[in-house]
């Protein structure tokens, strides 16, 4: 699939975010935690939930979608998700908690490279040793078994989204009480564990660094709406910033966009923040900035590349450190192909500001690159072409309908259009 871009957008108007989808894939994995029905709301239509949604059905679970609501009941679940689709998303892992918890035991295809970097799963695996599980590798899976799942502390050497997530899970129907040491304090974080408790789960503390979790016999169905995707909204944010448009962003907690909103001030545009919307323009010439991403409050690694991109065109050299994962710069390439003067050492990226991008053709390597190459393909002079766009639907719903709405010129097309 390819998206063919007109340049030199100037997006105004209002756009409406959806709901998370780094809450949307822990929560649905959390919905194997029982055998009663789940319902999931604003449910938003990207690949990534598509793949976890399969997931859970060939595990077994009856799964119901209409619209945007998904109605889960894991009545009778297998221990081991299917390969073929734990190999397209790293976020099939979330599963092993649940069903570590609820079975005793899960088997799962050990995780492959991705597009940022190797991305253990070593966390992840010592707070279920830690719960008393007994794991074992062999011939490329992972087979974690435990009679019965014990509380227990646990510390992260790193502040693990993920392993914050599947620990919590586990722990939530172990016997006794669970600490995590130096837990991630990611919205997401909160938003899973609200969800537990709102199944039955005793969590507290969550989006503070140490999560208590009292275990409990069973969790009940739940009816549950996800928090909004704020990095979806920070990309809305800095597009709107990079074509030097005005553009109101509906649904979202301007709390958790504090880090972007702060970066995106610095560089000259503007923020304004209502309750649950904000408000982004520039009339000036975008500023150089310097930027260290880091686990929340910190400013966050998955808005890295989309300012990678804007910051291509500032008045000077911004200085980015990358400092979550280690191969995080898919993007650089390609934007260099457009006339940025970016130079990459190791986690660092110096970027000369350049007067403007030329449109051309690029491809999209991972999910936020894509979004980076988007920003890069709107701000440039002339028509573009993305390659390899499904990257960019993993995580956006509607992207192209809701930028054109925008005053956006994008058509998707399947046949490869090469220009210059
Ligand atoms: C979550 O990934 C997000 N994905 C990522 O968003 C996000 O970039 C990341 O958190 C950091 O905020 C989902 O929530 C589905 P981590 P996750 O475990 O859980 C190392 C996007 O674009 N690590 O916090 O995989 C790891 O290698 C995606 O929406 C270990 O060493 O992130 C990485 O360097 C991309 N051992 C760092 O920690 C482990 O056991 C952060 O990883 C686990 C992680």
């Amino acid at each position: 699939m390819e998206l063919h871009i007109d340049g030199s957008s100037h997006l105004r108007g209002e756009v409406l975010i959806s709901s998370s989808k780094n809450s949307i894939l822990p929560i649905l994995a959390a919905t194997l935690l029982t055998s009663d029905k789940v319902v999931i709301n604003k449910v938003p239509n990207i690949s990534d939930v598509n793949i976890i949604t399969e997931l859970i059905y060939r595990l077994g679970a009856k799964v119901e979608r209409n619209e945007k609501r998904i109605i889960i009941r894991a009545e009778s679940i297998g221990v081991s998700p299917v390969y073929e689709l734990v190999r397209q998303i790293r976020a099939s892992f979330l599963t092993m908690g649940p069903l570590l918890a609820r079975h005793g035991k899960v088997k799962i295809a050990l995780p492959g490279g991705c597009a940022i970097g190797t991305r253990p799963i070593d966390l992840h695996l010592k707070g279920f040793k830690a719960l008393g599980a007994i794991v074992q590798l062999n011939s490329g899976n992972v087979i974690a078994t435990a009679s019965k799942l014990k509380g227990n502390h646990i510390y992260l050497d790193f502040p693990s989204v993920g392993a914050t997530e599947n620990i919590m899970m586990a722990a939530a129907l172990a016997d006794g009480i669970s600490y995590i040491e130096n837990a991630a304090l990611e919205p997401e974080i909160v938003d899973l564990a609200n969800f537990i408790n709102s199944m039955g789960g005793k969590i507290t503390g969550a989006g503070s660094n140490v999560i208590k979790i009292i275990g409990v016999k069973e969790l009940k169905g739940s009816t549950y709406t996800p928090i909004a995707d704020r990095i979806e909204a920070g990309t809305y944010m800095v597009a709107a910033a990079a074509t030097g448009g005005e553009v109101t962003i509906k649904n979202v907690i301007p709390e958790h966009l504090k880090a972007i909103s702060a970066k995106l001030v610095e560089s000259g545009a503007q923020v304004l923040e209502g309750d649950n919307y904000v408000h982004v323009s520039r009339n000036q010439n975008i500023k150089p900035v310097y930027i260290k991403t880091l686990p929340y409050p910190g400013f966050p690694t998955d808005m890295q590349a989309q300012f990678t991109a804007y910051l291509s065109c500032a008045e000077g050299s911004s200085i980015i450190t990358e400092s979550v994962f280690e191969n995080r710069y898919m993007h650089v390439p390609e934007l260099i192909r457009m006339g940025a003067i970016i130079k990459t050492e190791g986690r660092t990226a110096i970027i000369k500001g350049v007067k403007e991008l030329s449109g051309t053709t690029v491809k999209a390597t991972d999910l936020r690159a894509g979004a980076a190459l988007l920003i890069g393909c709107l701000m440039a002079n002339g028509k573009s072409v993305i390659t390899d766009s499904e990257h960019i639907d993993r995580g956006y719903e509607n992207i192209v309908e809701k930028l054109n709405q925008l005053g956006a010129r994008i058509t998707r097309k399947q046949n490869k259009g090469i220009i210059n």
